[in-house]
């Protein structure tokens, strides 16, 4: 008798086993998004060509896309309105610098920023110039240039019809806000060139994204509709202090408020002109004393019907945080347990590999992540 209950123990410890395993897969459809945050950009310089060619072949479900417009007014895919950080510019064009001491994007033509050799991201003191991360593509080893969005999405759909697959575009409006002050409208050239491309309707695989909420909703109700276009929206969010969209106020520019965004009338607002959210993986959770604080921003925003795709994950060593240990683990936290329907990542290999791999993951390896720091 003993032994019968034994043996039903086990059979039923097995079953639940395996039970908790397929109640945990990952349908296709439950799958959450890979976005190819600037290419792969973990391997190669981001956004250049190689590293958007390089993620396509990762499989990811969209590729991103940061737009600014050059002085001729072609939109050059690139993440900042500045030159400095990732290419030869101030060796190239010494005189060509504003009074800040940086070199804008935006104070060249299309032929020549088509001269810069572009690198990964470094960081100068001095004379001396860093890797911003160390370990990647190693500094002013090849020669990378800077493309317009019109050469990617040439590429994208080139490879789409070449291979058969459907990668989707996930471009960014950089900074309408400084485009304004330089008498530009990025969004307006943004939309005629998607449009011209095919991407006009929810049936393309496109996502739009901005950190601006007053351009996203002027592209919601004035720009699309008189384009006849009707795109999905992402609304990122910043933290204030970053500085990613100013206002003018006196006179002086300052930070715009970014706070109203995390609160639950905030998400609702946002819910009226855009159908998710991008927010900084550390606006979902933390790690505070060693235990996780998961915030209830991903509840609310799903209350509101909005998609959460958060960025950046990456798998260097260095930009994991110590309690969670692993980039495994980080992505066990992020998609298996908070819930998120995407994430921008820098390695779309390593989490292509783990949403089609593995099982949703046990609750328990962040239980244990726990355990170990606390
Ligand atoms: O657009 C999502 C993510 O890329 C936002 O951060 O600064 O890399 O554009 P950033
Ligand atoms: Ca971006």
């Amino acid at each position: 008798m003993a032994q019968t209950l034994v043996r039903i123990n086990i059979i039923f410890t097995v079953l639940l086993a395996t039970f908790s395993q397929a109640a945990e897969s990952l349908l296709p459809q439950q799958r959450p998004l890979v976005i190819a945050h600037r290419g792969a950009s973990g391997y190669l310089p981001e956004h250049t060509l190689e590293a958007k060619a390089l993620a396509y072949a990762m499989r990811p479900d969209y590729i991103e896309q940061d737009l600014v417009l050059s002085k001729d007014n072609h939109l050059m895919v690139m993440h900042d309105i500045y030159l400095d950080d990732t290419t030869d510019v101030a060796e190239t064009y010494p005189d060509r610098a504003r009074e800040d001491g940086r070199y804008y994007a935006i104070d060249f033509t299309l032929a020549e920023l088509k001269r810069l050799h572009v690198s990964e991201a470094f960081v100068r003191s001095g004379d001396s110039v860093t890797a911003k991360y160390p370990n990647r593509f190693p500094l002013g080893k090849s020669s990378f240039q800077l493309s317009t969005f019109e050469e990617e999405l040439e590429l994208i759909q080139g490879l789409n019809h070449t291979l058969g697959y459907d990668v989707g575009i996930y471009p960014e409006i950089k900074q309408p806000w400084f485009h304004y002050r330089e008498g530009r409208d990025i969004a307006a050239t943004t939309l005629s060139v998607l449009k011209q491309y095919g991407y006009h309707s929810r049936k393309q695989k496109i996502y739009l994204q901005c950190f601006d909420a007053e351009e996203l909703q002027r592209i919601k109700s004035k720009l699309m509709p008189q384009l006849h276009m009707d795109l999905p929206l992402i609304q990122l969010i910043a933290e204030t202090e970053w500085g990613e969209k100013m206002v003018e106020v006196d006179g002086q520019l300052q930070n715009y408020d970014y706070d109203w965004m995390q609160t639950p009338t905030g998400l609702k607002k946002i819910a009226t002109y855009a159908d998710g959210v991008g927010p900084a993986a550390t606006m979902l959770a933390g790690f505070k004393d060693g235990k996780l604080a998961i915030t209830s921003f991903v509840r609310q925003a799903h209350a509101n019907h909005l998609a959460v795709h958060p960025y950046t994950f990456r798998a260097d060593p260095q930009q994991i945080p110590p309690a969670v240990g692993s980039f495994e683990n980080l992505l066990r936290l992020f998609i298996g347990k908070i819930g998120v329907d995407g994430v921008f990542t820098d390695h779309p290999d390593k989490v292509r590999a783990f949403i089609d791999n593995r099982s949703l993951p046990s609750r328990q390896v962040v239980a244990d992540a726990n355990n170990e720091h606390s």
